[in-house]
C-alpha cells in the first residue's frame, strides 16, 4: 500500500494544484462578473429614478419621495433606496432599511463636491452590500440632492461557495477514481503475479512436484521462477547422491560421530530435514538495560547443550521461544536467523510469546505444575486453570508456527520436553503423515504422583499424538506406561513397550541422552593451562584441593544439601582446612517464581553463613560464582577441578556429569554422583552418593579426595569410555532409526 501511494502521490499533488489555480481563477472571474451585474442594476435603477427624485426634491414632495423609496421594497435583492437633500441628509429611506440612516457615510460629501456618482462594496452591521450614489443636478447645474441604491450582494457569495464546492466535489471524485484505478492496475500488473509466484516458491521448497504446481508466469517473472527451478532442480540431485554416499559410508564408521549422523539423517530422511522444536532456544539475544550492549548467549539448559551439536551436525530447523530482550532485532521477516552467529549451520525460528502467555504457559503450568510434578523434591506443584488455558495456547501458537514450515512429505518433528505435550497431536491432527518424536528430558512419576494434575487425561492424550516417546531410562518408561495404563483407556503392549489408544500406536523407548562426547570448549591443552593458572590466581587458589558444581539454581540440583555436606566434611576432617576449595558456578534461573527466588536468597545466606563459620585468614571453603557461564567459561573450571560434584535430588539424566568426565582428558578427577540422577545408572564408576544423607554425603568427598590416583584414572578412563561410544550422535541416530522403521498396529 506504501509502494501505490509512493507512486499516486505526486500525481495526486500536481492535480490538486492545478485544481487550486484553475478554482481560484474561476471564481474570481465569476466574481468579477456578478459583481459588474450588481453595479449595472444598481446604476440602472438609480438612473431611472433620477427625474422622480428631481421632482420631488425640487418641490420637497415628501409624501412622493416616501412612495418612491418605498415601491422598491418589493424588488427582489433590492435592500434599500435613500434620497438626500443637497446637504447629504436623508430626505427618504425604505422604511425596512431606517438602521441605514446611523452609518457614517463619508463617501456622501464626496459625491456632493465631485458630483460624479459612486459605487462601492460597503459593510452593514453583518451584511455586505452594494452602494450606488447618483448626484441628482438642479437646473442650475448646482447638485440639489443624491439618490442611493442599496443593493443585495449575499446572492454573490452563495454562487462563489456554490462554485467552489463544485470545483471540489470534481477534485474529489478524480482523486478516488485515481486512486482504484491506480490500485487496481497495480494488483493486476504487480501483486497477483508476484503472489502467485510466491505460492509456486513455497510448493517448490516443500518439495511438491513441479506437475501439481506448474509455473504459470510469463515475461520476466516467468524467467525468474526458471531460474529457480533449475537451482532447485540441481540441489534436489545433489542431495539425492549424497543420501546414496551416505548410505554407503554408514556401514563402514564405528564410533558415532557428527559425520556419521548427517549420513544417517540423508539415509533416512532424505530430502526431509529435521525440525525441532523447544522452549529454550539455543541462542538468546540479550541486551543489557544499563549499557545498551547486545551479547549472543548460550543459554544454561541440559536441551540445548543435547540439541545443538546434532543440528549442528545435520541442519534443520529449530523452533523455539524468542525469549530474549533482543531477540526481535536479530530476525528476519520470517523470524528466523542463521545460527551459530559465526558459522551459519541450521535455522532459529523464534515464536514470540505475550508476558500473558509467558505467565501461564511458561512459569506457571510447565515450571510451576509439571516441573514439581515430575520431580521427587518434595515440592508442591499449583496448577491453575488460567495457566492451562494459557498452555494450550501456547502449544496451538507452536502447532501452527511448525506446521507452516513443513515440507509437503512425510516430515520428521521431534519435540523436546514437558512444554510441549499438546503439540504432537495439533500437528497430527493437520498433517497425519508428519513423523513425530517427543523427548521427556525430566523424570516421569508414579501413576499415582501423576494423577494429581487435574488435566492428566489431556496431556496423556496429546502425548500419544506422537509415534514416539523416549525417555533418559526404563523405569521412567515404565513409569509412563504404567500411567497410560492406569488413567487412560488404553491397551498396553508390555512386548512392543507401546501404547494403542483409538487405533492409533505410540512407542516408548528409552533414550540415554549425552553429550558431543570430546571436549571442544576450552581451546589446546596449553592455552587451557593458562586459564586455569589465571583463574587459581585470581580466585588464590594455588595448591589447593578444587570441587566444583555447575548448575542452574534450581532445587531439584540438591546446591543446598551439597553446602551442608562441605560444611560437615570440614567439621570432620578439620586437617582439609585452607586445603579445599569449593567452586559453585550458579546460573540465575525462572527468578519469577517465588520458590526460585527464595531458593536464590536461601543459598545466599547459607554460603555466607558456613564460610564465615570456615573462614581463616584469606580462606574460606566455598567460592560462589552467581551468574551465567559460558561453555567455553565453565570448560577451564571442570579441567582445573579435582572433583565435581552432582548432587541432584532427582535429574532425568544430568550432562553437568556427563561434561566433567568428557572435560577431564588427563584423566585426573572424580565424579560425586547423586544415585537420583538418570547418569548414575552409567556411571557407575563415580562415587554415588544419596544427597539427602549429609553424614554419607560429607564423607563421600574425604573418599573422592583420598582415593588412590590410579583408582581415580581407571574410574575416569571407563566412564570417558562410556561418554565418547554413547554421545549424542547416538542417541539421536537411535531415535532417528527407531522412528523411521517403526511398524504400526
Ligand atoms: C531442564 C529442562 C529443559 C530446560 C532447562 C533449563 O533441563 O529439561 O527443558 O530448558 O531445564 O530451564 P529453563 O526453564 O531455563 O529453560
Amino acid at each position: 500500500m506504501k509502494k501505490i501511494l509512493l507512486f499516486i502521490l505526486p500525481i495526486l499533488i500536481i492535480i490538486g494544484a492545478a485544481f487550486t489555480i484553475f478554482g481560484t481563477i474561476q471564481v474570481r472571474f465569476e466574481e468579477e462578473k456578478l459583481i459588474d451585474d450588481v453595479q449595472r442594476k444598481a446604476k440602472s435603477i438609480a438612473e431611472s429614478m433620477e427625474l422622480s427624485v428631481k421632482h420631488v426634491l425640487e418641490n420637497n414632495d415628501l409624501k412622493n419621495a416616501n412612495y418612491l423609496v418605498e415601491k422598491f421594497q418589493t424588488r427582489e435583492r433590492l435592500q434599500g433606496c435613500v434620497i438626500y437633500d443637497k446637504e447629504g441628509k436623508v430626505f427618504a429611506i425604505t422604511s425596512r432599511f431606517l438602521d441605514w440612516k446611523e452609518k457614517e457615510k463619508p463617501y456622501l460629501r464626496e459625491v456632493l463636491q465631485t458630483k460624479e456618482p459612486r459605487g462601492e462594496i460597503e459593510q452593514f452591521k453583518e451584511y455586505t452590500v452594494y452602494s450606488y450614489v447618483l448626484p441628482i443636478v438642479g437646473d442650475n447645474n448646482s447638485v440639489i440632492g443624491l439618490v442611493e441604491v442599496i443593493h443585495d450582494t449575499s446572492y454573490v457569495f452563495t454562487r462563489l461557495a456554490e462554485l467552489w464546492r463544485r470545483i471540489s466535489s470534481t477534485l474529489i471524485i478524480l482523486v478516488v477514481l485515481i486512486v482504484l484505478i491506480s490500485m487496481f492496475l497495480h494488483k493486476q500488473i504487480f501483486v497477483l503475479p508476484v503472489l502467485r509466484l510466491t505460492e509456486w516458491f513455497k510448493h517448490f521448497q516443500k518439495g511438491e512436484t513441479d506437475a501439481n504446481h506448474p509455473i504459470k508466469e510469463k515475461g520476466e517473472l516467468g524467467k525468474l521462477a526458471s531460474e529457480v527451478e533449475q537451482v532447485a532442480l540441481s540441489l534436489r540431485v545433489a542431495r539425492k547422491t549424497m543420501s546414496d554416499v551416505a548410505s554407503e559410508r554408514l556401514q563402514k564408521e564405528e564410533l558415532w560421530t557428527e559425520t556419521k549422523l548427517r549420513d544417517l539423517i540423508n539415509a533416512k530422511l532424505g530430502d526431509n530435514a529435521l525440525f525441532v522444536v523447544s522452549n529454550r532456544e539455543p541462542f538468546m539475544h540479550v541486551m543489557d538495560e544499563a549499557t545498551g550492549t547486545v551479547s549472543c548467549i548460550r543459554p544454561a539448559s541440559g536441551v540445548v547443550t543435547a540439541i545443538h551439536p546434532i543440528l549442528c551436525a545435520c541442519g534443520g530447523t529449530w523452533i523455539s521461544h524468542g525469549g530474549g530482550n533482543a531477540d526481535k532485532k536479530f530476525v528476519n521477516s520470517k523470524d528466523k536467523l542463521g545460527v551459530p552467529p559465526e558459522d551459519n549451520r541450521y535455522i532459529l525460528k523464534r515464536v514470540w510469546l505475550s508476558k500473558e502467555e509467558e505467565d501461564g504457559y511458561y512459569y506457571g503450568f510447565s515450571n510451576e505444575g509439571l516441573w514439581p510434578l515430575c520431580h521427587n523434591t518434595h515440592t508442591r506443584p499449583i496448577f491453575r486453570e488460567e495457566d492451562w488455558l494459557m498452555y494450550k495456547k501456547v502449544n496451538q501458537k507452536f502447532a501452527d508456527s511448525v506446521l507452516e514450515e513443513l515440507p509437503a512429505q512425510s516430515p520428521f518433528i521431534f519435540i523436546q520436553d514437558y512444554h510441549f505435550t499438546l503439540l504432537g497431536e495439533m500437528i497430527k491432527e493437520k498433517r497425519p503423515d508428519a513423523k513425530i518424536a517427543l523427548f521427556w528430558h525430566i523424570p516421569w512419576p508414579t501413576p499415582e504422583a501423576f494423577q494429581i494434575c487435574p488435566y492428566h487425561k489431556e496431556i496423556l492424550e496429546g502425548m500419544l499424538g506422537c509415534d514416539l516417546i523416549g525417555f533418559h531410562v526404563k523405569n521412567h518408561c515404565n513409569n509412563f506406561l504404567d500411567t497410560a495404563n492406569r488413567l487412560l483407556e488404553s491397551r498396553v503392549d508390555t512386548e512392543k513397550f507401546s501404547v494403542v489408544r483409538s487405533g492409533k500406536e505410540t512407542f516408548v523407548r528409552a533414550f540415554p541422552i549425552s553429550i558431543n562426547g570430546h571436549s571442544d570448549q576450552g581451546g589446546s591443552g596449553a592455552e587451557q593451562q593458562q586459564q586455569i593458572e589465571k583463574l587459581r590466581q585470581e580466585f588464590n587458589l594455588q595448591g589447593m584441593i578444587v570441587g566444583v558444581g555447575v548448575d542452574r539454581i534450581d532445587y531439584t540440583k540438591g546446591i543446598v544439601e551439597r553446602i551442608l555436606a562441605i560444611d560437615r566434611f570440614l567439621e570432620k576432617n578439620p586437617q582439609y582446612r585452607k586445603k579445599f576449595v569449593f567452586v559453585q558456578l550458579a546460573a540465575p534461573s525462572r527468578t519469577h517464581i517465588k520458590r526460585y527466588h527464595d531458593l536464590i536468597a536461601e543459598i545466599d545466606e547459607l554460603v555466607e553463613k558456613k564460610n564465615w563459620k570456615h573462614m581463616d585468614g584469606n580462606w574460606k571453603p566455598i567460592l560462589y560464582l552467581k551468574r551465567h557461564f559460558s561453555a567455553d567459561e565453565i570448560a577451564p573450571y571442570y579441567a582445573m577441578a579435582d572433583l565435581c560434584i552432582v548432587s541432584s535430588l532427582h535429574d532425568g539424566m544430568n550432562l553437568v556429569a556427563k561434561e566433567y568426565v568428557a572435560e577431564k582428558r588427563d584423566c585426573q578427577g572424580i565424579l560425586i554422583l547423586s544415585q537420583f540422577t538418570g547418569a548414575a545408572r552409567e556411571f557407575t564408576d563415580a562415587i554415588l552418593v544419596n544427597p539427602y544423607s549429609i553424614e554419607e554425603f560429607a564423607d563421600s568427598i574425604r573418599q573422592a579426595i583420598e582415593m588412590p590416583a590410579e583408582e581415580k584414572q581407571k574410574r575416569m578412563r571407563n566412564m570417558r569410555k562410556i561418554v565418547s561410544e554413547n554421545n549424542v550422535y547416538r542417541w539421536a541416530a537411535n531415535i532417528i532409526t527407531d522412528l523411521t522403521a517403526l511398524k504400526k498396529v
